[in-house]
């Protein structure tokens, strides 16, 4: 069974409550008795896109499952490339790097298993394709995992809310899905949703130019599903024929329109828990979605106790 635990939006800022959040959705998977087949992150990983804060991430994103980590509107490519995935370092050695590191290692049809921290996913190619777009250019990785394969795109646009895939990552992605062994089905993620949530600050600021994906979907069958953040509300949709599933952030969740009064700081609510999506995709490519909440400080046991 392959299942893919998704995590989004955990606006690392240097203190103690965004940590406390990420962490406890962190050790609730390090503690699964089972191997997951990847731990997604959707972006936001830092709050202000500070090399401090990928510190911070870089400390906290250590699995034992492979983890596959891309940027959101918060993020800043450089600092999340350097910092975080270890990448274009000063000797250029993104593999010294710890956490996302070794992508570059782990060769294209790598497992990622092996690596550490965000141990990249190994991520092979992506990482690599990253590099070659450049400091500035799009963060795009891939995971080619056991009877699937998980398509990391950068979806932010440097200094803007907004989302787009550009037309290097378009053809990266198109690359990787045709590079893909037929019958083996491709999770495409990113962190904007291409599609309208129904909730009007969000939708003012989600993927644009989505035609375009969703004339790459129409080519590609093997396409099972989009996954995508940002929304910091769990939500399932469709976009192109195909599920779009939205995990919900860690650090907060979006107050809907018909949730809340007008005024500004009912937004968001701070005081729900950190949530997570876990996909689990069957061999015929069919997506099923299960959405957790996990207490910040678990109680003992709180985990095993019968339904
Ligand atoms: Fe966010």
């Amino acid at each position: 069974m392959i299942v893919i635990a998704h995590l989004s939006d955990l606006h690392l800022d240097g203190g103690v409550r965004a940590e406390e959040r990420a962490r406890a959705v962190l050790d609730h998977l390090e503690g699964l008795p089972f191997e997951l087949a990847a731990l997604l992150v959707t972006g936001d990983v830092a709050d202000h896109g500070l090399p401090a804060e990928y510190e911070q991430a870089r400390r906290l994103l250590v699995s034992r499952h492979p983890v596959l980590v891309g940027p959101g509107n918060h993020d800043e490519r450089a600092a999340f490339r350097t910092v975080l995935l270890g990448q274009a370092g000063p000797a250029g050695s993104a593999d010294a790097a710890g956490p996302a590191g070794s992508a570059d290692a782990a060769g294209p049809a790598g497992s990622a298993d092996a690596a550490g921290p965000a141990g990249s996913a190994d991520a092979a190619g992506p990482a690599g394709s990253a590099d070659a777009a450049g400091p500035a250019g799009p963060v795009n990785q891939v995971h080619r995992g056991d009877g699937f394969v998980l398509a990391l795109c950068d979806s932010s646009v440097p200094g803007r809310d907004h989302g787009l895939l550009d037309d290097r990552t378009l053809a990266w992605l198109e690359e990787e899905v045709a590079a893909t062994p037929a019958g083996v089905p491709v999770l495409v993620a990113f962190h904007h949703p291409p599609a309208a949530l129904h909730e009007p600050f969000i939708d003012g600021i989600r993927q644009f130019g989505e035609e375009r994906l969703a004339e790459l979907a129409r080519r590609r069958p093997s396409i099972a599903g989009f996954l995508c953040g940002h929304a910091h509300t769990p939500a399932a949709t469709t976009f192109a024929g195909r599920p779009l599933l939205v995990a919900p952030g860690v650090t907060s969740t979006l107050r809907l329109p018909w949730e809340r009064r007008a005024h500004r700081e009912d937004v968001v609510h701070l005081d729900l828990p950190p949530a997570l999506a876990f996909h689990v995709l069957s061999a015929d490519g069919r997506l099923t979605t299960h959405f957790r909440t996990v207490p910040v400080r678990p109680t003992p046991g709180g985990f095993t106790k019968p339904v």
